[in-house]
């Protein structure tokens, strides 16, 4: 079995291809839409953008995707930094499990692939979470990424600020 396409009793978990296009755009858009204070991006900014834009996404960034029964149900994407400076970290962002499959293992294979993808390739991994998205919070410090500082006023929402908890997982 290759990372490419890691298989559990339940669920597949693989990188998205431009094809996955239409699936990736309704999950992505099901999140921005449900959890508006846990994601950078504006669901108003992104729910008109035609279709090849997301595959052109898709063929840019390693998005990962878990499909459980053939469906999408959750993705996540992991971004390397471009500079020169910063090669050795890469973000992972923009991760969203459906609620149905919640609390089912799903989160953590789709984690997993990005942080073996991640650590093939960069010394550490990053992230930011909302304060008070405690949920997430947990997840992430269980699969082992350490919190190290806060952003204040990381995200405004409709005139709401939000700080963000910054974590790092560290391979070496
Ligand atoms: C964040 C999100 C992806 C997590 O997925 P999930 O299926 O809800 O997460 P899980 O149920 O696997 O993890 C949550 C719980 O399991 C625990 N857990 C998860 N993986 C674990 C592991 N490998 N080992 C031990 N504990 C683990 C967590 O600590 C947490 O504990 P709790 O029972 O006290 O809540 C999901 O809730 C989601 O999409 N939320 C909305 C969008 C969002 O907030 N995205 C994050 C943006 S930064």
């Amino acid at each position: 079995m290759t990372e490419a396409s890691v298989r559990t009793a339940a669920s597949t978990i693989r990188q998205l291809a431009p094809s996955d296009a239409e699936a990736f755009r309704e999950v992505h858009l099901e999140g921005l839409k449900a959890h508006p204070a846990a994601f950078a991006m504006a669901y108003e900014e992104e729910c008109d953008r035609p279709l090849p834009e997301f595959r052109a996404r898709l063929e840019q960034l390693a998005v990962f995707g878990g499909f459980v029964d053939g469906t999408l149900a959750g993705i996540a994407t992991l971004q390397r930094q471009p500079l020169q400076k910063r090669r050795h970290v890469a973000m992972v962002w923009g991760m969203y499990v459906r609620d149905a499959f919640r609390g089912s293992g799903l989160a953590s294979a789709i984690l997993r692939a990005v942080m073996a993808r991640a650590e093939a390739e960069v010394d550490q991994l990053e992230l930011y979470v909302a304060v008070g998205n405690d949920r997430a919070s947990r997840f992430y410090k269980a699969m082992g990424f350490e919190p190290y500082g806060v952003m204040r006023r990381s995200l405004r929402v409709d005139g709401v600020d939000h700080d963000a908890e910054m974590m790092v997982r560290m391979f070496r």
